[in-house]
């Protein structure tokens, strides 16, 4: 039946009707908010490319996670700046590492805290890659050590779920059979499966310490125009014990986001990067653009093409104006 009778129009003249025929839903449950903790006391340092975010030392850390909670989101991603870096990251498996700390001091603040201990050794090395460097590169089996001994380590310390986000082969297995070893087989494991080289990690690479050094991470991230080939990466992770798999960044990947979810039917996280929040926040600032409407379209979007968590440094201010609608 083709117009007059049918008018699509007709579903959108009232706002309550809008509202129960719209197929996407955010919600604060879908919302992970990355954390930035660094060593010392009394810390709280702005980190000006990403308006609104911080390096925060332990307590100021528990104190925003406080806040965070409140606005109803309850799962945060934590990342480390410790004092000390050195060749292979070795600092990152220290009992008393900054991230061990911090997830201690959360989780006697507020058990009910879900944290999720990122694991990477790039916050962690002199040079800034994500792995110990072998005849100028990074070597894929030293790495998977460390990061299996930073993946325990931060169990230990009460960490509910495990992220690893350096991109070696066969890092999940590896923390999968290290883990359960440890007797962690509850932990999950969220893989970051399909981490593409991009441009958009520009504001993180500031706000935690992380630049590489010399070269880039070409050798070990994904090639952003590869899409096969970030189904061979989930198809991999999952065989190895994967419980989540991630795409980052989101924004720039809603294809990639769209073809995990149908060909693995698997819980997908994705990740709203540093640089895309950052592009909203200066564009919101020149009046460019309605931050707020941008910001709660592209969660939409995200969340649209497939994903069943999303990694946001909006995820406060998301849930904020989620509550304040209800
Ligand atoms: C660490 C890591 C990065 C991000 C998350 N984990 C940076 C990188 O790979 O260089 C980026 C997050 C963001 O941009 O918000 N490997």
């Amino acid at each position: 039946m083709d117009f007059p009778v049918t008018r699509l129009r007709r579903l959108r003249y009232n706002s309550v009707l809008r509202q129960m025929v719209t197929e996407t839903k955010l919600s604060v449950d879908d919302f992970v908010m990355p954390l930035f903790v660094c060593s010392g006391t009394n810390v709280r340092n702005h980190i000006n490319s990403m308006p609104g975010n911080y390096q925060l030392s332990v307590e100021n850390l528990v104190e925003e996670c406080r806040k965070v909670y409140a606005a109803g989101v309850k799962a945060v991603l934590l990342f480390g700046i410790p004092a000390h870096k050195d060749e292979d990251g070795s600092v990152a498996c220290e009992h008393d590492g900054i991230v061990q700390q911090a997830i201690r001091a959360l989780k006697k603040d507020n058990k009910d805290l879900y944290i999720i201990a990122d694991v990477c050794n790039c916050e962690y090395t002199t040079h800034g890659h994500c792995g110990t460097i072998i005849d100028g590169d990074v070597d894929n089996d030293t790495t998977l050590i460390t990061l299996a001994k930073q993946a325990v380590s931060l169990a230990e310390a009460g960490a509910d779920m495990i992220a690893p986000s350096d991109m070696m082969d066969g890092r999940v297995a590896i923390i999968r059979e290290q883990l359960d070893l440890n007797k962690f087989e509850k932990i999950p494991i969220m893989s970051y499966a399909a981490k593409y080289a991009s441009g958009f990690y520009g504001p993180f690479r500031e706000a935690a310490e992380s630049a590489p050094k010399f070269g880039n991470r070409a050798t070990y991230q994904m090639n952003p125009a590869n899409t096969n080939e970030a189904m061979r990466e989930v198809e991999l992770d999952i065989a190895e014990g994967a419980d989540i798999v991630m795409v980052k960044p989101a924004l720039s990947y809603l294809d990639v986001i769209y073809r995990v979810k149908n060909e693995f039917k698997m819980p997908v996280a994705a990740y709203n990067v540093s640089g895309e929040f950052s592009m909203v926040k200066a564009a919101a600032k020149n009046d460019w653009i309605d931050g707020e409407r941008v910001m709660m379209e592209i969660l939409t979007s995200i969340k649209r093409a497939g994903a069943d968590i999303i990694i946001t440094y909006h995820a406060v201010e998301a849930a904020n104006v989620l509550n304040r609608m209800k």
